[in-house]
Formats: structure tokens, sequence, C-alpha cells
């Protein structure tokens, strides 16, 4: 059974990142979507309402599970016997971090690797920042959301101007 681990701060999860699930799942047998710890980033959605969130977006994927952890992604992917940890590269612009973080990740763990894969690329340009900041506005992000995304997004964020 091979077994790989997608982590990332899905503040909230996109349209881009499902891109990568749906390709990775079609890869591994099983995908466990891991809500990470950045420490150079305050989330809008605690730990617990991004992963409440994303098991609503990819109950409809039999072999996808969600957690959260805030220790090392190579011991979460250790408990969970990963061999692999996917991560995308939307451009250029994302390799630099990307190569870094893979090498570390390979220099604490030898035996997991990172696998790059690439979304479709009408996902270059999105990321979580401009979703939040869109929605903040009072734009409209359908496009880059699935409704429920949308929905919890804009709830949040009324809860924060009370
Ligand atoms: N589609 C759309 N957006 C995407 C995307 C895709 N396919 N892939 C990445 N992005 C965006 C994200 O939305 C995010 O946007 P934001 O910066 O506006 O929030 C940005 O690209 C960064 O992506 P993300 O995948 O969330 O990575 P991150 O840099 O926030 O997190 C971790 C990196 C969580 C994987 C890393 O910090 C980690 O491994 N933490 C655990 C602790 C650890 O082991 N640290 C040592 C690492 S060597």
């Amino acid at each position: 059974m091979k077994t790989a681990v997608y982590p990332g701060t899905f503040d909230p999860i996109t349209y881009g990142h499902i891109d990568i699930i749906e390709r990775a799942r079609d890869i591994f047998d099983k995908v466990i979507v891991m809500v990470a710890q950045n420490p150079e980033k305050q989330p809008l959605f605690t730990d617990t309402e991004r992963v409440t969130m994303i098991k609503k977006v990819v109950s409809k994927y039999r072999n996808v599970e969600v957690d959260s952890y805030d220790g090392l992604l190579v011991e979460f992917a250790k408990r969970k016997k990963a061999t692999a940890i996917v991560r995308g590269l939307r451009a250029v612009s994302d390799f630099e971090y990307e190569f870094q973080m893979a090498l570390m990740n390979r220099k604490l763990e030898a035996n997991i690797t990172t696998v790059f894969l690439m979304p479709h690329e009408k996902y270059t340009y999105l990321n979580s920042s401009l979703v939040r900041e869109i929605s903040r506005l009072g734009g409209d992000v359908s496009e880059f959301v699935p409704p429920i995304v949308r929905q919890l997004l804009s709830k949040k964020l009324k809860s924060l101007r009370k």
C-alpha cells in the first residue's frame, strides 16, 4: 500500500490544491492531506476548522484522509507509514523554496521522497492569501474555491467584523 502525505497550510483549500489531491490519488493508494504549521503564517482558520473544511471538500474521494499535525512533517509521514510527500509546483518561482524543503526533509528522513506534481496551468496564479483578500474585499471567489469554502470564508470574515 503506497501512502503519500500532502502537507500545507490550506487557509483555505482552493481548486488548485484539489487539483493536486486528484492527481495524487490516482498515483497513490492513500493520500493524507496534512494541515501543517508554518511558523511564518497566522492562519485565518484554526487547525480544526481547516481539517473540517477539507474533510467536507474531499469526502467524495475514497482514498483521501485529512489530519493536522503541529510537529515535523517527516515524523507525521513516518507515523502514517507514508513513503512520499506530495507538493505542488505552480511556477518556477515555487522551485527554490520547494527544493530546499525537499532536500531538508530528505536529510531528516532519507526513506521519504518528495514528489512534485503540477496543477493545471489555470491555477498558476492562485494562492490562499489572494482568495482571502478578494473575499475580504467583497470580490467573487467562486472560480477559486468550492461553494462550501466560499460560505465558510464569508461567515468567518463576517464574524471577525462584529
Ligand atoms: N494551488 C493553489 N495554491 C497553492 C497550490 C496549489 N496547487 N500549492 C500551493 N499553493 C499556495 C498556498 O495556497 C499557499 O498560499 P499562501 O502563501 O497565500 O497561504 C502557498 O502556495 C504556500 O503553500 P503551502 O502548500 O500551504 O505551503 P506553506 O509554505 O504554507 O507550508 C509546509 C509549508 C506546511 C509544508 C511546511 O511549513 C512544513 O512542512 N511544516 C511542518 C513542519 C516541518 O516539518 N518543518 C520543516 C520543513 S523542512
